[in-house]
């Protein structure tokens, strides 16, 4: 176990806002985590990829930072991949492509640690972490033991878990298990990748994904940021039938229970937000739903967005757009 006392916020947010950490608490091992012992609510952070800290953050930051992985033979076609928490995401992707083991490539890099990979069920190119998931392992504070969840019950959904509603603050992700592929499973549907061909290798795939991400979202280690900041709004197929009317052209994915998605993006670029700032935070000039920190950004500056934002947004459309990354206040609670 390491601890590390008042510390800036900036390596452990990619968004890099200067607030002050009280401490940080990195745990190796699961005895670890049982020898922990506080008064307060702990903030779990993996890579700080989906999490800005709006304030100085009093409550102690835990990390857990084992990354070691297993590989078991579940059957002649699908193998289980047991990952602890603090491997890397995308290296974990990439060392799946290098075996051929399929199931996450689509997953390609997206930024942050497997053990929060299910905390908000990334997904990407039609692909989502739910989709390979097997269970979650998960140390309890209170009851002081770990837990294996299974997939069923972690409540999966669009961009949503069980750990962001009933387990927020509970405890912390300590593996996730993966059941993978030896044979070819392709997901080709999504635009960027519906041009290659039916027969595309995993090796094909996985680059593809890498070259349309790297095309218009910016790599956080360059320019600071959070990756989508809304999640993209699903409304009433009624209420989308309407819409359409008035605005022709706005896009919308019919989900399987009939209702719409629509694209966020979409929206907060017919607002004129495409490239703008307030000061040093703004919206990404080739993915507006990308929020960037161009350097010297502040919460007040990033408040102002959002708020300009949500509030043309839902004048034109009547649609609430949702903040899908984590804003933390001084006490570690979610700030909207
Ligand atoms: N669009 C615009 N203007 C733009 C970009 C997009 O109008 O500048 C519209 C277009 O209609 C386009 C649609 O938005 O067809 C979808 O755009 P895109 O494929 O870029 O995907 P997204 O909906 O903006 C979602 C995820 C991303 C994920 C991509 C690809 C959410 C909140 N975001 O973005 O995930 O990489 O799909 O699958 O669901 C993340 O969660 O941080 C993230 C980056």
């Amino acid at each position: 176990m390491r601890t590390l006392t008042n510390i800036s916020a900036v390596p452990y947010s990619t968004f890099r806002f200067n607030a002050q950490l009280a401490s940080v608490i990195e745990f190796g091992s699961v005895a670890e985590l049982e020898s922990f012992d506080s008064d307060t609510t702990p903030v779990v952070l993996g890579e700080g990829s989906n999490t800005i800290f709006m304030q100085d953050l009093s409550a102690p930051v835990c990390r857990f930072v084992a990354d070691s992985k297993t590989v078991t033979h579940l059957d002649p076609q699908h193998v289980l991949i047991h990952v602890e928490a603090g491997h890397n995401w995308h290296q974990l992707v990439n060392w799946t492509v290098e075996q051929q083991l399929w199931g996450i490539e689509n997953l390609a890099l997206i930024p942050g640690s497997v053990g929060a990979a299910p905390v908000q069920n990334i997904g990407a190119y039609g692909v989502e972490l739910a989709d390979s998931c097997l269970y979650v392992d998960f140390y309890h504070w209170q009851q002081r033991k770990m837990q294996r969840i299974a997939a069923g019950r972690c409540k999966f959904g669009y961009r949503d878990s069980v750990f962001k509603h009933a387990l927020t603050g509970k405890g912390i992700i300590t593996a996730v298990g993966l059941c993978l592929s030896q044979q070819p499973a392709r997901v080709l549907a999504y635009k960027g990748l519906d041009h290659l061909a039916s027969d595309a290798t995993i090796d094909t795939i996985f680059s593809q994904v890498i070259a349309v991400r790297s095309s218009k979202l910016p790599d956080p280690e360059v320019l600071a940021n959070c990756g989508s900041f809304f999640k993209n709004p699903v409304v009433a197929k009624q209420q989308y039938i309407e819409l359409k009317a008035k605005y022709a052209d706005m896009p919308g994915f019919t989900q399987a229970d009939d209702s719409v998605k629509v694209p966020a993006a979409w929206l907060i670029e017919q607002q004129g937000f495409k490239g703008k700032r307030y000061g040093d935070v703004g919206c990404y000039k080739l993915q507006p739903l990308v929020v960037v920190n161009h350097g010297a950004g502040t919460p007040a500056e990033l408040e102002q967005l959002i708020t300009a934002v949500q509030q043309q947004v839902f004048t034109t459309y009547g649609i609430e757009l949702e903040p899908e990354v984590r804003m933390l206040n001084s006490a570690g609670q979610s700030f909207r």
